[in-house]
């Protein structure tokens, strides 16, 4: 090579020129590129400056973000645990995983952490937990939610409350059942508010079932006045126009049986006189009836009245009767009652009982016991009795299945023994015989 230059200098010339240029080629080149990198290098700066801002912003609107999201949830929180009813979220098998402050505190919890992951059988008897995770995972296992459902539970201050409870189903995406809500609203107030209304209406019922009673025994009571007043004036215009033609056929009759002596006409005018007789027994106890007064109380000795009551029934019966007596009990004992009232009315009952009775083997029993404040008087016979139908009309004037009743008896007797303060009462089956029985108070009121 160094043979070469020095044989041929302009070859080492043209070397050193070809460096020369390559040089300031190669020079040139990496000036271009290094202008080149730094402008990539600028831009990629500019990128990274920025990306970083892009991300710095990010962070800050995630934060801001997170911020929103965190007041809202607290929020949502404070609005769930403000709201009185109990409000619990749970999953596919009955767990907790939320619970709002009512549902808490009735747990007996402190917080909701106590709550999450267990079931009602941590925190109710055995029973009622079964009862309500029955309920729970038939809803689940539907999918359908239950509204409004009736639930006894023991509360924080072991008191029983009743709870109107909802259980709707939560679904996930594809419609499957991931768990539940459940509301329960405390209804105890209003369920005890209801039965004081409806225990309220039933008093209310009752007192206007009273009232009605009453207003129906009162109407009743007037209709009967209002008859009574009516057989009044009639017994008055038949007493004032029969008694005049009777007192003449009476005196008619006399003369006949002074100037006749025929003994065929002598029984036909005893039978006058005797009809007469009826005649006029019945238009007095019409006006007896009629003119039923109040009572004039004397202090009265029923022992006294009941056997001259029998006495007389006795002998007016035309049948052969077996009366029992069995009144000792009350042989000392006195009531506030009217003497004649008094018999009017027990001979009405005796009449009756010894119209009932058959004519052979017919038997009357009477018995009288006393208590504190009454006397009881039973009149028991064993006659036709009466069929249930006219059991309700016996004490209706001028109710009679006799041929010759005047069906104002035991109108009267009624009365009577309203007028007293007591009580009359008939047991008595078609062929069975019949009690009456009266109680009338010792001391009137
Ligand atoms: N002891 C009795 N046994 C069977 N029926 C009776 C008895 N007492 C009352 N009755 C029934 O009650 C009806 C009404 O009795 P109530 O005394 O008022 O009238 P009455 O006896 O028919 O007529 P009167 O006005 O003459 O008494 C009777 O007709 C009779 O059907
Ligand atoms: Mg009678």
């Amino acid at each position: 090579m160094n043979a070469l230059f020095h044989t041929h200098p302009e070859i080492l010339g043209l070397g050193f020129i070809i460096i020369f240029f390559s040089l300031v080629i190669l020079s040139y080149l990496f000036k271009r590129e290094h202008k080149a990198l730094l402008v990539t290098q600028n831009h990629l700066e500019d990128l990274v400056q920025e990306r970083t801002a892009k991300l710095e912003q990010e962070i800050i609107d995630r934060k801001k973000l997170e911020e929103i999201l965190g007041n809202e949830r607290k929020q949502l929180r404070d609005l769930i645990d403000s709201i009185p009813d109990y409000i619990y979220f749970k999953d596919i098998n009955s767990k907790f995983i939320m619970a709002n402050l009512a549902t808490i505190r009735i747990m007996r919890c402190k917080s909701q952490e106590d709550i999450l992951g267990k079931t009602d059988f941590d925190f109710y008897a055995k029973e009622l937990a079964e009862k309500f995770f029955k309920d729970e995972q038939e809803i689940l296992r539907l999918g359908k939610s239950k509204i409004d459902m009736e639930e006894s539970v023991i509360d924080e201050y072991n008191r029983m409350r009743i709870l109107s409870t909802s259980k709707v189903v939560l679904m996930n995406q594809d419609g499957k059942p991931v768990g539940l809500v459940g509301v329960g609203r405390d209804i105890t107030d209003r369920k005890l508010a209801e039965e004081v209304l409806k225990r309220d209406n039933e008093t209310l019922e009752k007192i206007i079932k009273v009232r009605s009673q009453e207003l129906l025994d009162i109407h009743v009571e007037l209709e009967q006045s209002k008859r009574l007043s009516d057989i009044g004036t009639l017994a008055a215009t038949i007493a004032h126009e029969l008694r005049n033609p009777l007192a003449a056929i009476s005196i008619a009759a006399g003369n006949i049986k002074r100037k006749v002596v025929d003994a065929p006409i002598e029984r036909h005018l005893q039978t006058i006189e005797k009809k007469i007789i009826e005649s006029d027994q019945i238009i007095n106890n019409l006006l007896f009836y009629s003119r039923l007064r109040p009572p004039q109380h004397e202090n009265l000795y029923i022992y006294n009245v009941l056997n001259e009551c029998v006495d007389t029934a006795r002998e007016m019966s035309p049948k052969t009767l077996w009366v029992e007596k069995k009144i000792e009990d009350v042989k000392n004992v006195s009531i506030d009652g009217d003497p004649l009232q008094m018999k009017e009315m027990f001979m009405n009952i005796m009449n009756n009982a010894c119209d009932a009775v058959p004519d052979a083997r017919g038997s009357v029993e009477i018995l009288a016991t006393h208590d504190k404040n009454f006397i009881n008087v039973y009149i028991k016979d064993n006659g036709v009795g009466i069929a249930k139908a006219n059991l309700e009309k016996i004490y209706d004037p001028f109710f009679t299945t006799k041929v010759k009743g005047t069906g104002l008896g035991l109108t009267v007797c009624h009365q009577i023994i309203k007028m007293h303060g007591g009580s009359i009462r008939f047991q008595s089956e078609p062929g069975a015989g019949t009690t009456v029985i009266v109680n009338l108070p010792k001391k009137k009121k």
